[in-house]
């Protein structure tokens, strides 16, 4: 068997294989395994969502499900009250099950903490009468950024308590993606962290929040600060505003504060996210229907049982871990797994370490660390006794029929069924996955839309598709989970969203996610990407304009275009070309300038595969940028017409440049 080459890993058998089944033995123990309930959602819809709405305590019963006369500002069990932190903590508490873990942390270094959901209570509890008493009131913005340490979702839960919408900003986003985030929401509360470990060294998070605090434009009133780091911190003084997370638990040591009663309509959080233009977008969930949502997805898709250990993979700062390590896990009472570190530390076997030592019952990743997985090769999950898993998840991007099946076979040991969930930040939770006690799955292909939700491919008059030609995913019906508007910017939300294929006369409103897809004769959706100018690096959506708006700002750069060429482990990574002013020369030293504008305006996440000099960039005659043509460049694939150029035998020389 070879070695760290995912082909010699699989055997023919596998390799042919174009559908395969759950168990009998899952499918009994499944929490969905009627195919009626398909026809359930279609003949009872949109009363049917009763059934996610169920899943939670509310204090206000709702009269109505679904209020759809103001499309597509929609709503949700909207005279309903409920409260988050009281779903996701308390009840379990008062349930019976307080001595259950919540949350088992795995620190990179192997040092661990548990909480039960007892000691949850407690801590979000005394968080959320901390942060009153720093001021914070009912729909106050809080800023949580923060790297996956337990106080990032205490501190989630603590906003939900009282009614303060949070906006976690993922914590290898730069000081200035912080402050533009924070400008953005008029957010004046931070919750932050010294610092974390990355690849056994410390990170100085501090001194990155605090300069992107710098760049707010208007007053902070408070910051808060977790000392992850103890003896390893970079020793910053904490600022006059600024207050240790410990001495803040200490002050209201056993404090209790009552769940504020929300709308089933008020905002939950607010969640960042890129699209095409250079400004993200403050994408608003509310606490009723995003709530209901993933609990609902989390008990029907990744099938979880209260006395379940599951594990999600991805950061807090995405919305995966929004909907799939917090709120959806911890409203069904689940226990739920968060590792601070990366895959590889301190060897390329330490998932499988965690999962053999928490005996992980369902694991949700990203198929960009499944192919590195399948590149270092099958050794590392066989050093392991994975038997407890029952059932796989991905999510993020598309996942290549061979390496669902190296998931399949070398983690799942073909016993578990694997659900390949295609969703966004917007639809807040699962939208096209099979059902892994119902649907026959297809490497590859997503699946089915979920009971409920109306996705289609169409042309781009709205048609639909026949089997097997690519077009673009619409939803023709609104769901719980969905985004409500971009925050401070309804204008914004219809254009991105509802513009393409609604028709505002007749009051029809078809959602655009901007993906390209396309549906065989069992209507099972295989998504072939998007249809914008993002980019999807790793599992990480990242706009190119944003790049590009990086790039300029580095002195010496005229003009710059920014395109996604494939990538074996990444997906997608991010290819610079760039034109530079006169009396600048493309040099190594330029290069490195440039990725290092990228990183100090967006992160590390963003960082150019290869930066590509350049005279000129291949222009229409209208002056337009062709981008496809780059992307065939960075891709080294035939280039398509170049007729329509007014520069064309630019062409060949960019291309020399990338093949150097
Ligand atoms: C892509 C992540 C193929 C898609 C939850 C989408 C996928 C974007 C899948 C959203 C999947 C997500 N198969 N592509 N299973 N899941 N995508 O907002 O292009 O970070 O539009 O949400 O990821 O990325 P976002």
């Amino acid at each position: 068997m070879s070695d760290g080459d995912g082909d010699g890993e699989l055997e023919a058998r596998l390799v042919e294989q174009e559908t395969f089944e759950p168990s009998e033995e899952f499918v009994e123990q499944a929490n969905v395994s009627d195919e009626s309930i398909y026809e359930e959602f279609e003949e009872n819809w949109p009363n049917a969502w009763t059934r996610a709405a169920d899943l939670l305590d509310w204090d206000t019963e709702y009269s109505e499900v679904l209020d759809d006369s103001e499309g597509p500002f929609y709503e949700w069990f909207a005279d309903g009250t409920l409260n988050a932190s009281y779903n996701c903590v308390d009840r379990h508490v008062e349930n019976g099950d307080k001595n259950r873990v919540a949350i088992k942390w795995e620190g990179e270094h192997g040092d661990t903490r548990t909480y039960t959901y007892q000691d949850l209570y407690r801590e979000v509890n005394e968080f959320a009468a901390g942060l009153r008493d720093l001021g914070v009131e009912e729909d106050d913005v809080v800023t949580l950024y923060m790297p996956m340490v337990p106080e990032l979702p205490i501190a989630m839960l603590a906003c939900a308590r009282i009614g303060a919408p949070h906006s976690v900003v993922f914590a290898g986003f730069s000081a200035d993606a912080l402050a533009t985030r924070m400008n953005s929401a008029d957010s004046r509360y931070l919750v932050t962290c010294d610092g974390y470990y990355r690849r056994g060294d410390p990170l100085d998070h501090l001194a990155k929040a605090n300069e992107g605090l710098d760049g707010v434009d208007h007053g902070i009133d408070a910051t808060v600060v977790v000392d992850r780091l103890g003896d390893d911190g970079f020793g910053h003084d904490l600022k006059g505003n600024q207050h240790d997370w410990d001495d803040l638990l200490a002050d209201h040591q056993g404090d209790r504060v009552d769940p504020v009663e929300r709308d089933a309509e008020d905002m939950l959080f607010l969640m960042y996210t890129s699209g095409t233009t250079g400004e993200p977008k403050g994408v608003k969930h509310t606490t009723g229907g995003y709530l209901a949502y993933t609990a609902w997805t989390s008990h029907s898709v990744l099938d979880l049982k209260p006395e379940d250990t599951y594990w999600c993979s991805a950061d807090i700062g995405w919305i995966t871990g929004h909907s799939y390590i917090v709120y959806g896990p911890l409203a069904l009472g689940t226990t739920t797994v968060m590792y601070e570190g990366t895959p590889d530390y301190p060897e390329r076997d330490r998932l499988w370490e965690i999962v053999e030592k928490y005996a992980v019952d369902v694991f949700y990743t990203a198929p960009t660390a499944i192919r590195a997985f399948m590149k270092w090769g099958s050794r590392f999950p066989e050093e392991h006794d994975l038997s407890s898993l029952r059932l796989l998840g991905t999510v993020g991007e598309p996942i290549n029929p061979r390496a669902w099946k190296w998931y399949y076979k070398h983690i799942g040991d073909e016993e578990c069924p694997v659900v390949d969930t295609w969703w966004q930040t917007e639809t807040g939770g699962m939208m096209v996955t099979t059902l892994p006690g119902v649907g026959t799955m297809k490497p590859g292909s997503a699946g089915p839309p979920l009971p409920g939700i109306d996705a289609k491919v169409v042309d781009t008059a709205g048609e639909e598709v026949d089997a097997g030609r690519a077009g673009y995913l619409t939803v023709d019906k609104p769901w719980p989970g969905m985004l409500r508007t971009l925050y401070n910017n309804d204008e914004r939300f219809i254009e991105e969203y509802w513009s393409e294929y609604s028709d505002p006369d007749a009051d029809e409103w078809v959602y655009f996610p901007e993906d390209g897809a396309k549906i065989d004769d069992d209507g099972y959706i295989t998504i072939l990407g998007r249809v914008d100018d993002v980019l999807n690096v790793s599992g990480h959506r990242l706009g190119t304009m944003e790049i590009e708006s990086a790039i300029v700002g580095v002195e010496g750069v005229a003009e710059a275009a920014v395109v996604g060429g494939d990538h074996e482990v990444k997906g997608e990574a991010v290819y610079a070309y760039v034109i530079l002013e006169d009396g600048y020369e493309g040099t190594d030293e330029m290069s490195d300038r440039i990725v290092a504008g990228v990183e100090d305006a967006i992160g590390p996440i963003a960082r150019p595969e290869q930066v590509i000099f350049t005279p000129e960039l291949p222009k229409t005659r209208s002056g337009k940028i062709m981008r496809r043509l780059l992307e065939e460049i960075a891709n080294d694939e035939e280039l398509g017409d170049t007729t329509t150029l007014r520069n064309p035998e630019i062409v060949e020389e960019i291309q020399r440049k990338v093949q150097e």
